[in-house]
């Protein structure tokens, strides 16, 4: 997800009610001596709620220029006791420790957005001896589900290629090989547009205590026992936050929330029947793929989202950490340009010289401007 856009923030902004546990979380532990810390802001709203709330001081941090419209809302709900801040949490240099630290940073199947390790740093560098987190424990769960249609639309559907040139009076072609691809793709929200019928009682698949953790990889499993007969076509999972004692599900059946609750397909559909026991193994490592195997009698279905887009030989080769890269001629452009980047030339003299040096890479002005701005954003 693309934090820069404001539209992108809508989401979470109107999600009343999510905002709400957070606000009854915050009812009980902010007092007029509390510094609040809210890391990865965005614009500002669970923060804001806290300074509404009558605390000492509330610090808004968020990398993104939405910030500006953070500080703005600050203004405009008369909000004296707030500062923002830009800057990535791992660049921020105050000297405080917070009471309260606000986070939202579990994303959908809890690693989804790899923001954990941030999490954990706040925590270290700037929450005082006693003070809170929200939220400060998090589980995963996951449920077998029967997903007939959703599975036809994201998965088998592959092999009915045909069937749809038929209808339309097309040539013949046929697609069953991107089948094995879509069948290793996590799929989000799902439910919204698809039935789905849970065949057994939701298990926790993970429980992380987000006061301690200091990993943010997922090596689990979790099992169930069958209690409805069909077909398990995958396993839905969710996650859910503790905010001040209070349990937040995130859950479709429990309510509306702009989290979506996520679709690990099986290769091959699986007939269940009640008291079958049914496992699944869970792992990711951090900024990795997820792994999950469904388990069941001697049987046993391996997939990874690693598996979900084709792969050269030469990708695989550069993924693996004992790769030696050598730059290749963009990679040689983008040295070049940084090593201009020392304050003597202006952004368009940059582009002009690259024109010059790389004409391959960067035909013309504009295009070496493209590239320049996003080194100049990110990178001085
Ligand atoms: C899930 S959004 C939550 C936004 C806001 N707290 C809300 O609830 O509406 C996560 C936010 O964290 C920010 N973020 C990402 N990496 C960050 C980092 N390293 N330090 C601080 N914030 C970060 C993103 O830009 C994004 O605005």
């Amino acid at each position: 997800m693309s934090y820069e856009q404001v539209a992108s923030h809508r989401y979470m902004v109107f999600d009343g009610r999510r905002n709400a546990a957070y606000v009854r979380a915050l009812e009980k532990i902010i007092t007029p001596d509390s510094v609040v810390l809210d890391i990865g802001a965005g614009l500002g709203v669970l923060g804001l709620f806290a300074a509404k709330l009558g605390a000492k001081k509330v610090y808004l941090v968020e990398p993104e220029s939405v910030i500006e419209v953070a500080r703005k809302a600050a203004a405009a709900s008369g909000l004296t006791n707030v500062e923002c801040i830009r800057a990535p949490l791992e660049e921020l240099t105050l000297d405080i420790r917070a009471d309260v630290i606000i986070s939202v940073f579990t994303g959908n199947m809890l690693f989804g957005e790899d923001l954990l390790p941030t999490l954990f740093q706040a925590r270290d560098r700037f929450l005082a001896p006693g003070g809170v987190m929200l939220p400060d424990a998090a589980r995963l769960m996951v449920t077998p589900v029967s997903a007939p249609e959703g599975y036809e639309h994201h998965v088998s559907g592959w092999d009915d290629f045909p069937a749809l040139c038929e209808e339309h009076k097309l040539p013949a072609l046929d697609y069953s090989g991107a089948r094995s691809f879509a069948a290793n793709t996590l799929v989000y929200d799902m439910g919204s547009k698809y039935t789905q019928e849970p065949l057994a009682e939701p298990a926790k698949a993970l429980e992380l205590d987000l006061a301690t953790a200091t990993e943010a990889a997922c090596n689990t499993s979790a099992e169930v026992t069958i209690s409805t007969q069909g077909t398990a076509h995958g396993w839905q999972s969710w996650f859910s936050m503790r905010l001040a004692g209070e349990w937040y599900s995130t859950a479709r059946a429990d309510g509306p929330t702009h989290w979506s609750e996520t679709f690990l397909p099986l290769a091959e559909p699986l007939p269940v029947h009640p008291g079958d026991v049914l496992g699944i193994r869970l792992s990711r490592p951090e900024y990795g793929e997820w792994s999950w195997i469904t388990h069941y009698g001697d049987g046993q279905q391996r997939q990874s989202s690693f598996l979900s887009r084709p792969l050269a030989p030469a990708d695989l080769v550069k993924k693996a950490a004992s790769y030696k890269p050598v730059r290749n001629e963009r990679g040689r452009a983008a040295a070049r340009a940084l090593e201009l980047m020392n304050g003597e030339h202006s952004v368009a003299e940059i582009a002009a010289i690259m024109v010059n040096e790389f004409p391959a890479v960067y035909p013309d002005q504009p295009a070496a401007m493209r590239l320049l701005r996003g080194l100049v954003q990110q990178l001085s």
